[in-house]
C-alpha cells in the first residue's frame, strides 16, 4: 500500500494576490475603498511613521470621504501579540468596522492579526493557535478556522514589503519568544494601496533593508522544492529589477524611476511566495534572529541569506545560474556550480552596495542559548517546506556558528 503520509511534496495550495492599487496619488481612493467594503469607522493602525506627516494625510483621505477614524499607533517593528490584542480592544472599545493599516510589513501584519482576533474570540484570541509550522502540519487545521471578513485596506509606505497583498500574517509571540506565521483564509487585505510619494520619505537605510527582504522573497520560491510554476516568471522579473534598482534607490530614495522599479519588484516578489511558492529558511533563521534580537526583518533577512544560500546551493545549482543571469551575469559558458558562486558573489556584492556588511551575530550578543533556541523554533518553521534542501538541528547549528 502506498504511504501517503510521507510525500517529497506536499499538496500546493495557490492563493489569489490580493487587489493592487500602485501608482502617484493612489492613497487618495483610499476613502472610497473604504466605503465600497463597508468601512465606516476604520481603525487606523500604524507604528506612527512620526515625521513624516504620511498619517495626517491619509487620515484627512478618509475623513474627507466620511470615513471616521480611531488611530492605533501602538504597532511596533517585529509586531507583537500584545500589540495586536490591544488593538483589537480598541476596535471594539471604538464601534469599528474595518481596518486601514499604514505603513510597511508591521502595520498590515498587526492589521491582519488584530482581524483574526476579531473573527474569533475578540481580545482574548489565542493567536498561538492559528500558527502555522510543520508538525502539525498547518493544512489539516485550517478547515477548522473561520475565515477572516472583517475589511481591510492597507497602505504601503515602503518599497519592499508585499505585506500589503499576502495572506500572511507573521506576530511575535512574545512568552515563547518565537514568530507566529498566521494562515487563515481571508486574511490577505482587501486591496493594497501602493503610494510612491509616500515611499520617498524613506530613509535610505529602510530601502536597503526592505529591498533585501523583497529580493528574498524573490529568490527563496524560485529556487524552492515547492516549484510554482507562477513563481519562476515573477521571482526572476523582480530579481533583475532589484538588481538593477536597488542601488540607486538606496543612494537616493527620491531617484523616482528606481523607486517605481523597486515597488514593482516588490509586488511581484510577493506574488512569488504568496501564490503558494512559499519561503525557505532564509526567513525561517531571519524570523529567530529578528524576534531574539529585535533586528529588523529585511535587515536580518539580508544576514542570514549567503550563509543559507551557500548552504542551499547544492541542491539546485541550475536554479542558481538563472538568478546570477537575471542579476545581469554572464554565466552562459560557466557550468551551473561555478555560476553558483559567482551568483552568491553577486548577492554579495548587492548587499555590500546597499550598506550591509557582514555583521557577527555575536556583535547583537547572540548566545550559544539564543542558537538552540533557534534550532528549537526554526526546525518545525513552515519555511523548512520549500527550502531547497533540508536542515537538520545540526546543519541550522553549524550555519548560526559561522555567523559569529
Ligand atoms: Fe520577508
Amino acid at each position: 500500500m502506498v504511504n501517503m503520509e510521507r510525500k517529497q511534496f506536499p499538496l500546493l495550495y495557490v492563493h489569489q494576490h490580493a487587489r493592487g492599487i500602485v501608482g502617484w496619488g493612489a492613497h487618495k481612493v483610499a476613502g472610497q475603498e473604504c466605503l465600497m467594503y463597508g468601512i465606516k469607522h476604520a481603525l487606523l493602525v500604524t507604528t506612527g511613521l512620526q515625521g513624516t506627516g504620511i498619517v495626517d494625510e491619509v487620515e484627512g483621505v478618509l475623513k474627507q470621504a466620511g470615513v471616521a477614524v480611531t488611530i492605533f499607533d501602538g504597532v511596533t517593528s517585529n509586531p507583537k501579540d500584545y500589540e495586536v490584542a490591544a488593538g483589537t480592544r480598541m476596535y471594539l472599545e471604538a464601534g469599528c468596522d474595518g481596518v486601514v493599516t499604514v505603513g510597511g510589513g508591521s502595520a498590515h501584519d498587526a492589521g491582519k492579526g488584530i482581524r483574526i482576533m476579531l473573527t474569533n474570540s475578540g481580545a482574548d484570541t489565542r493567536l498561538r493557535d492559528f500558527a502555522a509550522v510543520l508538525e502539525p502540519h498547518y493544512t489539516t487545521r485550517i478547515p477548522t478556522y473561520k475565515p477572516v471578513n472583517i475589511p481591510h485596506v492597507a497602505i504601503n509606505t515602503t518599497s519592499g514589503t508585499g505585506a500589503d497583498c499576502t495572506a500572511f500574517a507573521i506576530i511575535n509571540d512574545e512568552e515563547l519568544v518565537y514568530k507566529l506565521i498566521l494562515v487563515v483564509p481571508g486574511v490577505a487585505p482587501n486591496v493594497g494601496i501602493s503610494e510612491p510619494a509616500f515611499m520617498r520619505l524613506q530613509p535610505p537605510q529602510l530601502v536597503a533593508w526592505t529591498g533585501m527582504d523583497a529580493f528574498c522573497h524573490a529568490i527563496e520560491p524560485f529556487i524552492g522544492r515547492l516549484n510554482l510554476p507562477i513563481s519562476h516568471g515573477t521571482s526572476l522579473r523582480a530579481i533583475k529589477l532589484l538588481s538593477e534598482n536597488l542601488r540607486q534607490g538606496y543612494a537616493n530614495p527620491k531617484n523616482d524611476v528606481a523607486l517605481e522599479n523597486l515597488i514593482w519588484a516588490q509586488f511581484i516578489a510577493s506574488m512569488s511566495y504568496n501564490m503558494g511558492g512559499g519561503m525557505g529558511m532564509v526567513h525561517g533563521l531571519a524570523h529567530m534572529v529578528s524576534v531574539i534580537k529585535g533586528l529588523h526583518h529585511g535587515y536580518a533577512n539580508a544576514l542570514m541569506v549567503l550563509p543559507v544560500e551557500r548552504f542551499n546551493s547544492i541542491a539546485c545549482p541550475e536554479r542558481f545560474k538563472e538568478v546570477g543571469e537575471a542579476m545581469g551575469l554572464d554565466v552562459r559558458h560557466l557550468s551551473p556550480v561555478q555560476a553558483t558562486d559567482k551568483t552568491l558573489e553577486e548577492i554579495e556584492r548587492l548587499r555590500n552596495d546597499v550598506g550591509i556588511p557582514a555583521v557577527s551575530l555575536s556583535e547583537f550578543d547572540f548566545s550559544e542559548a539564543d542558537i538552540e533556541h533557534t534550532v528549537k523554533w526554526a526546525s518545525n518553521d513552515l519555511s523548512m517546506e520549500a527550502n531547497p534542501r533540508d536542515m537538520s538541528p545540526d546543519q541550522i547549528r553549524t550555519i548560526l556558528r559561522s555567523c559569529m
